[in-house]
């Protein structure tokens, strides 16, 4: 029996995942399988063709699924994120490091077995960069994918480590062996700023800060915000990172001139979210309790980032900067989402 080409999800109840699912599901031509630890949520799992509950660590269920789908795309976006990988670092690289080895395997061996590269799309961070001193940061601005690459946590190493994983399997793997084995893997990266969705809250990440205020204030609950008010990073709205993701991966190959792309969209201080969040909800109680450890770690990511590289080879053009984001995205679907 032939097996069923498909598109694979890992870590698709996460909240990338969560946009991730409802776009590509449009899509009847390319049924969607997921790997997660958790359960989809109920109308997420209706649109999937089969749910695996488990760890991307678990080998055996990576060969059941080897034999019995064809596997042409997979997103990979089990992790993670940065500020639980700090309590639990050796958790971190078994996860965020093993894990990605093992889904890079198991693309090579569908690659091998169907004939055709495995389109790879992979999540990196702005947790990749790390800049010495705020002094640095505050004079280098945007910075290209190549610049300032000295991550300062253990989640952005182990993200920087997996990039270059990556490109190792699409262009030098087993490049000793008698017969070219490089190439079954098509691996893309996106490295991918704080991402904001209106449906789900992050857990576990330093950039959670801004999605945190935004979501306390509609519930009309008090937030005090971990970091300086002049704190500095680039954001996304989801349905921008969801539809980065699709681009990419919809890109012709001969157009990308790199593995790992830059995307931002805008770049707004601690305190200029907390303004525009007062807008909208002017009773908010958004206080300032910095945590100067969390804050050193976004100390150390660059103020914003420079992704013309994307914008060239495949055509990355956001679609909310930092006003829309709030005023056609953010606002009112999360004013329905708790009815505010
Ligand atoms: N949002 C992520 C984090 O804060 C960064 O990629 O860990």
């Amino acid at each position: 029996m032939l097996r069923k080409p498909v598109v694979l999800i890992t870590g698709a109840s996460g909240e990338i995942g969560h946009g991730l699912i409802g776009s590509l599901a449009n899509d009847a031509d390319r049924p969607i399988i997921t790997l997660d630890v958790k359960s989809l949520a109920h109308e997420l799992g209706r649109l999937v063709a089969q749910e695996f509950i488990g760890s991307i660590l678990d080998t055996d269920l990576l060969e059941r699924i080897l034999s019995e789908y064809e596997v042409d795309t997979v997103f990979h976006l089990a992790a993670l994120l940065s500020t639980r990988s700090e309590f639990t670092p050796m958790t971190a690289h078994h996860v965020n490091v093993e894990g990605t080895m093992n889904l890079l395997e198991f693309a090579q061996k569908q690659g091998e077995s169907h004939g055709r590269p495995v389109r790879f799309l992979y999540p990196s961070s702005i947790a990749a960069y790390g800049l010495p001193d705020a002094a640095t940061k505050a004079s280098v601005g945007k910075v290209t994918e190549n610049e300032w690459t000295k991550p300062t946590t253990m989640y952005g190493c182990n993200k920087l480590y997996c990039e270059h994983m990556g490109r190792y399997y699409a262009k030098h793997y087993k490049q000793l062996a008698a017969e070219p084995l490089a190439g079954k893997v098509d691996f893309r990266c996106l490295r991918f700023p704080g991402l904001i969705s209106a449906v789900t809250v992050p857990s576990g990440g330093t950039s959670d800060y801004a999605p945190e205020m935004i979501h306390a204030a509609a519930q009309g609950k008090p937030y005090p915000c971990f970091v300086r008010p002049d704190t500095r990073i680039p954001f996304m709205a989801m349905p921008d990172g969801v539809d980065a993701l699709l681009r990419l991966a919809a890109a012709p190959k001969a157009n990308l001139a790199h593995t790992v792309y830059n995307v931002g969209a805008f770049n707004p201080s601690a305190e200029e979210v907390r303004a525009v969040v007062l807008e909208t909800f002017p009773d908010a109680e958004i206080t300032y309790q910095v945590d100067e450890k969390r804050q050193g770690i976004v100390d150390a990511w660059p103020a914003d980032v420079d992704d013309s590289a994307a914008r060239r080879d495949w055509g990355y053009t956001p679609r909310y900067d930092f006003e829309r984001a709030f005023s056609e995205y953010l606002i009112p679907t999360i004013r329905s989402r708790y009815q505010t």
